[in-house]
C-alpha cells in the first residue's frame, strides 16, 4: 500500500508565493490516521501559510494535496467569534445547518461545551463578555462541534495561561485518542508539541521545506511533566533539527 493510501493528509512538493516572494519551497508531509503532527519552525517561515495550503483556504502555487478524511475544522490562532451572537450560537455556527434534529443539535452543543469547561450562563453570554480564555474555548468547542476528523490548529493556545493551556493540551490528547482523530497541531512551544504530539515536524529556517521529522516516544497521554522537560531538553541541546528552534526561542526570551 502506498505511503498516501495510509495517510489522511498529504502534501507533495506544494511551494507557495506572495506577491512574488516564495514562502514555501518544497513541502512533503503526509499525516496517518489517528496521528497527531506538531507543526513548529521561526515565525514569519510559512507555517500558517501551509496550513491555509492543507485545509484549502489558499490554493497552492504548485504541488499536490490530498485529503482522505470526511470533514476538517480549523482553529486558528485568534478565536474569529461572531461579536453579534452568543457564545452558544457561534458554538452552534460549527453545524451544519441541515444536521440533525433541535434536540439532537441542543445535546451535541451541550456536551462539546462541558468538555472545553463552558456552562449554560457562559453559552448565553457574548464574545465581549468573555475572557480571553473563553473565547478560545467557545472557538475550539465551535471546531470539535461538527465531528471533524481532522483538525487545524494553528497556535491555539498561545493567549491561554498556564493552567488553562495545559487543560486544552489534556483536551486535545483526550479527543485524539478517544475520537481517532489525525490533526496538524502549529506550535512554537516545544514543550507543548513534546507533550501532545505523536511526530514533531520542523520547517527549515527560510521555511521553504520540511527540515526533518521526529517521532516522541510514549503515547501523549503517557508523558509526565518530567519526562516532556527531559524530552525537549534533549532535543534541544543534542538534536541539530532543533537547533534554530532554540535560537527562537533565545530571541524570545530577548
Ligand atoms: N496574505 C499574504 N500576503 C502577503 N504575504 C503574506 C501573506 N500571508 C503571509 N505572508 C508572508 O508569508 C510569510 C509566512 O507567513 P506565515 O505563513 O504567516 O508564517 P508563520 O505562520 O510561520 O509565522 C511571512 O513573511 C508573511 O509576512
Ligand atoms: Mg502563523
Amino acid at each position: 500500500m502506498g505511503r498516501e493510501a495510509m495517510s489522511v493528509l498529504v502534501l507533495e512538493n506544494v511551494g507557495h508565493a506572495f506577491l512574488g516572494r516564495t514562502v514555501l519551497e518544497e513541502i512533503d508531509l503526509a499525516i496517518a490516521a489517528g496521528e497527531l503532527v506538531a507543526l513548529v519552525g521561526p515565525s514569519g517561515s510559512g507555517k500558517s501559510t501551509l496550513a491555509h495550503i492543507a485545509a484549502g483556504l489558499v490554493e497552492p502555487r504548485k504541488g499536490r494535496v490530498t485529503r482522505n478524511y470526511r470533514r476538517h475544522a480549523v482553529v486558528f490562532q485568534e478565536p474569529r467569534l461572531m461579536p453579534w451572537a452568543t457564545a452558544g450560537d457561534n458554538i452552534a455556527l460549527g453545524l451544519a445547518p441541515s444536521s440533525a434534529g433541535r434536540r439532537q443539535r441542543r445535546l451535541q452543543l451541550q456536551s462539546v461545551a462541558s468538555r472545553v469547561s463552558l456552562n449554560a450562563e457562559d453559552l448565553a453570554k457574548f464574545p465581549s463578555q468573555l475572557s480571553g480564555g473563553m473565547r478560545q474555548r467557545v472557538a475550539i468547542a465551535r471546531a470539535l462541534v461538527a465531528d471533524p476528523d481532522f483538525v487545524f490548529f494553528d497556535e491555539p493556545f498561545t493567549a491561554l495561561d498556564v493552567a488553562l493551556k495545559r487543560r486544552m493540551q489534556d483536551l486535545v490528547i483526550e479527543t485524539v485518542a478517544h475520537s481517532g482523530l489525525s490533526s496538524l497541531f502549529i506550535t512554537h512551544d516545544l514543550a507543548e508539541a513534546v507533550r501532545i504530539a505523536h511526530r514533531i515536524v520542523v520547517l527549515d529556517r527560510s521555511g521553504r521545506g520540511i527540515a526533518g521529522s521526529r517521532e516522541i516516544p510514549l503515547s501523549p497521554g503517557l508523558r509526565d511533566d518530567r519526562t516532556v522537560f527531559e524530552i525537549a531538553q534533549a532535543l534541544l541541546a543534542g538534536d541539530a533539527l532543533f537547533a534554530h528552534v532554540n535560537e527562537i526561542d533565545e530571541r524570545m526570551r530577548a
